[in-house]
């Protein structure tokens, strides 16, 4: 069945959904959850796989193709390959990637790859054993690269992505491992810029390490060449000039905003729509669900919110407010 496609108060078309899978993680990086965790959500406020799938399916009929699955760390939800393969079998879902820690790759690198994920975002915020460590509370790097390596030698796998947030005060000292590190495996590195999503709300202006000020730095080392973006792509991205395997890509959402194009919707694992990652508000679709809405009921209650979707975000302008979940409760 095929329905009229998205599109929100804007004129943005929406095609990208991010369907977090779990509040819970077995890291906790600093620039996300404090040191203790947070309270997680009840078991039975979690969406099951089959509210999932019915909520993409539907999604997917009103022209969605886009799925990332993120968390929290999508790999601690027990079973969670089997939800890769529910979602993979939908009509319209053509690209499925999953964002993910690492730290259980290496056990479920071969069933994700199976079940039909197609691309990667493995989050190493350094490539220092220490540093790691500060910087997630885990002693896990040569456990992640492990799961790493063995996510690349899957036959079959799409493209891997590296991801590492870009802090002031300590991304500075990882930027030339991580060309090196680019230079020397087939994967993209990509620097995200810090958002005001953290737990302990200790975002600051001056605490971004803005992609610009990064491209400058590596591309006195390794002289960079930028690729053509394609159209609602988030990141800009380079190769290396000389040739080598490998390419770095910048997210800038905070010194230079994409939300003119955003085509992105999330669902957190609690069955809430957030139309932003920076929504004051967000619209519930468990409740509806468990009480039996129809297909075309729910449609209603999406269509409405989807057009809702905020212009832009604020960040760093005078009267921002962060909004109260952090990016583990999010996803990302
Ligand atoms: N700012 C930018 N990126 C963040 N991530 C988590 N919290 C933040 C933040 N405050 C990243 C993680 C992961 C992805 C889900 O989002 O590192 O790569
Ligand atoms: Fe976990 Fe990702 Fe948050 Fe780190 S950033 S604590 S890996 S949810």
């Amino acid at each position: 069945m095929s329905r009229a496609p998205l599109t929100d108060g804007h004129g943005r078309r929406i095609d990208d959904l991010r369907v977090s899978v779990t509040d819970r993680c077995n890291f906790r990086c600093q620039y996300c959850m404090p040191a203790e965790g947070l309270e997680w959500l009840e078991r039975a406020e979690l969406l099951s796989f089959e509210e999932i799938t019915r909520l993409v399916g539907l999604l997917a009929q009103m022209g969605v193709r886009a799925v990332r699955l993120t968390g929290g760390e999508p790999l601690v939800r027990r079973n969670f390959p089997d939800l890769c393969a529910m979602l993979a079998r939908i009509d319209g879902i053509d690209d499925l990637s999953l964002t993910t820690n690492g730290y259980l790759l290496d056990r479920d690198a071969a069933a994700l790859v199976a079940a039909g994920v197609k691309r990667f975002n493995v989050s190493i915020d350094s490539l220092q054993r220490d540093r790691f460590f500060e910087m997630t509370r885990r002693d896990a790097l040569p456990r992640v690269l492990d799961g790493l390596h063995t996510l690349a030698a899957q036959p079959g796998v799409g493209r891997i992505k590296v991801n590492a947030v870009a802090l002031r005060g300590f991304t500075e000292q990882e930027l030339l491992p991580f060309a090196r590190f680019a230079r020397e495996h087939p994967f993209e590195v990509r620097f995200i810029e810090f958002m005001p999503l953290d737990a302990d709300e200790g975002w600051t202006p001056e605490s971004v390490l803005s992609g610009e000020e990064i491209r400058t730095r590596i591309g006195e080392h390794f002289p960079l060449v930028e690729e053509d973006r394609e159209p609602s792509a988030t990141a800009r991205t380079y190769r290396f000039a000389d040739g080598a395997p490998g390419r770095l890509g910048f997210i800038d959402p905070v010194s230079h905003p994409f939300c003119s194009d955003c085509n992105r919707i999330r669902l957190t694992a609690d069955g809430k729509l957030r139309t932003c990652l920076f929504s004051l508000g967000e619209t519930d679709l468990t409740a509806p669900l468990r009480a039996g809405a129809s297909d075309d009921e729910l449609e209603v209650i999406l269509r409405e919110a989807i057009w809702r979707k905020e212009l832009k975000h604020h960040v760093g302008e005078p009267g921002f407010q962060q909004p109260a979940r952090t990016m583990s409760a999010i996803g990302g």
